[in-house]
């Protein structure tokens, strides 16, 4: 499989997702609609797992980051292909728990968990949390202790690693919300705090240095520096980091700036990474971590599609076309908050050879809706199929009801087959929670 296997042009030059004629989902569950190939995702699952397995003796586990796509179906294929997730909210872990999800394989992030969020992750009886300040450790402690209960937990740190990704995707940079940095001794004194704690089992550490990153050397330089970090600490405070988890951010391909990686590219990912952690358990004489990845974008990310219907179309002569489609920042705020570029694709006309450059606008009452900006495309009209390729991370996730427009529904596509996984909103759903207080009406 490569990443190109999802989608397919087909005899009526239409474009095909999972073995599904793309106008005919549109027909059949309108648009926008969020397309996801399901093989695509287990697949990726499979190729982290295997690639623990084959070089690193299955010593570790591969969790899902589900804040790229949070759905009760996305739990329940983690769950089916043995893997964990990882969480970063109370509604993350609701939504987990709620799809039948092994608690034990659970992982809860976030640099300022509610009491609330903890409390649940205690009573539900989660396998890790990742500690990520003094405030909170005191505070788990407690919840832990009066439950009678030890809690498994790890402690973000900083390894002070750039990656070259967008600054607001960049996590472990000395100047970040998340995680202790060691340079400054932080995230040893953390150490030292946690495992005064009565109610917590220090496992070890996590640290995730950013998303869409191509650069292996990266990771590994991340890996190395925690290893040496765990040295130190293991030196200074008697503590052997049992567990390494050393975060997701493996890139993807969204159009022709970016490499398009086969799964065998990610294993490689992968290896680089271990054989780091090999040598520098070696150098510094400690054991080998269970080791715990966590990738989310690359799982789904190319997985998925969003499908839009071609509305009105302003051309402003000698300056810009704008295709608007019926979507918009509310289904994918990506370009609006990153500048993401994406390809764009008419997908009831593929073959067609790509005539104009043109900016895909929204339907949101604001000039910076756009989804793409100077994207090549056949001379589109309206009624036309428009599709956006991967988009099955950080879209839905970071979805709104801006404008009171609907979050479009997804559907997941197998053998040819499709059915949802998010049914569609309806005008009820959007006024469900509001009140006109008496004295109003
Ligand atoms: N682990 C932790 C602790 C993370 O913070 C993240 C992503 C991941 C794993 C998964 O990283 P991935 O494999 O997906 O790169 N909204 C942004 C991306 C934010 C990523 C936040 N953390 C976007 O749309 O590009």
């Amino acid at each position: 499989m490569n990443e190109r296997d999802t989608l397919k042009i087909n005899k009526k030059g239409h474009l095909e997702i999972g073995g599904m004629d793309a106008v005919d989902i549109a027909n059949k569950f309108g648009t926008p609609v969020y397309v996801f190939d399901e093989a695509y995702i287990r697949n990726m699952m499979r190729t982290y797992k295997n690639a623990i397995v084959k070089h690193y003796g299955g010593n570790g586990l591969v969790l899902y980051a589900s804040k790229a796509f949070s759905c009760m179906a996305v739990y329940a294929i983690a769950k089916q292909e043995g893997i964990g997730v990882d969480v970063v909210s109370g509604g993350e872990l609701y939504t987990a728990i709620k799809a039948g999800f092994d608690a034990q394989k659970i992982y809860m992030h976030g640099n300022n968990k509610l009491v609330s969020e903890l409390e649940l992750a205690l009573d539900n009886k989660i396998g890790n949390i990742v500690v990520d300040s003094f405030r909170e450790a005191d505070i788990l402690n407690k919840l832990a202790a009066d439950r009678g209960i030890v809690q498994n937990v790890l402690i973000r740190i900083n390894p002070g690693v750039e990656a070259h990704t967008h600054s607001f995707v960049q996590t472990a940079r000395t100047d970040s919300k998340f995680g202790f940095s060691v340079s400054d001794g932080a995230a040893e004194e953390m150490t030292a705090h946690v495992l005064e704690k009565k109610n917590l089992k220090l496992l070890g550490y996590h640290c995730h240095i950013g998303s869409q990153i191509f650069e292996k050397q990266s990771f590994v330089l991340a890996a190395q520096k925690v290893m040496d970090f765990c040295a130190v600490i293991k030196q200074k405070l008697c503590f052997e980091a049992e567990t390494l988890n050393i975060g997701g951010g493996f890139g993807v391909w969204y159009n022709g700036e970016d490499p398009k990686l086969k799964p065998a590219d990610y294993e490689d990912y992968l290896k680089c990474l271990i054989d780091a952690i090999k040598a520098k358990a070696e150098e510094h004489a400690l054991k080998l971590p269970y080791l715990v990845i966590e990738p989310g974008r690359s799982i789904v990310g190319e997985a998925g599609v969003t499908l839009y219907t071609v509305g009105a179309i302003k051309e402003i002569a000698g300056i810009k076309k704008y295709v608007a489609v019926d979507g918009g920042m509310f289904d994918n705020p990506r370009y609006a908050l990153y500048q993401s570029k994406y390809t764009v694709m008419l997908a009831n006309r593929a073959n067609e050879p790509c005539t104009e450059k043109v900016s895909v606008a929204g339907k949101c009452c604001e000039s910076g809706d756009l989804i793409a900006v100077d994207v090549p495309l056949p001379k589109a009209e309206s009624g036309d199929i428009m599709a956006v390729l991967t988009t099955g991370a950080y879209n839905y996730s970071m979805a709104s009801n801006y404008n009171r427009n609907f979050i479009p529904p997804a559907i997941l596509v197998k053998d040819g087959k499709a059915e949802y996984i998010i049914k569609p909103q309806t005008y009820d759903d959007l006024t469900r929670n509001d009140v006109v207080p008496e004295y109003l009406k």
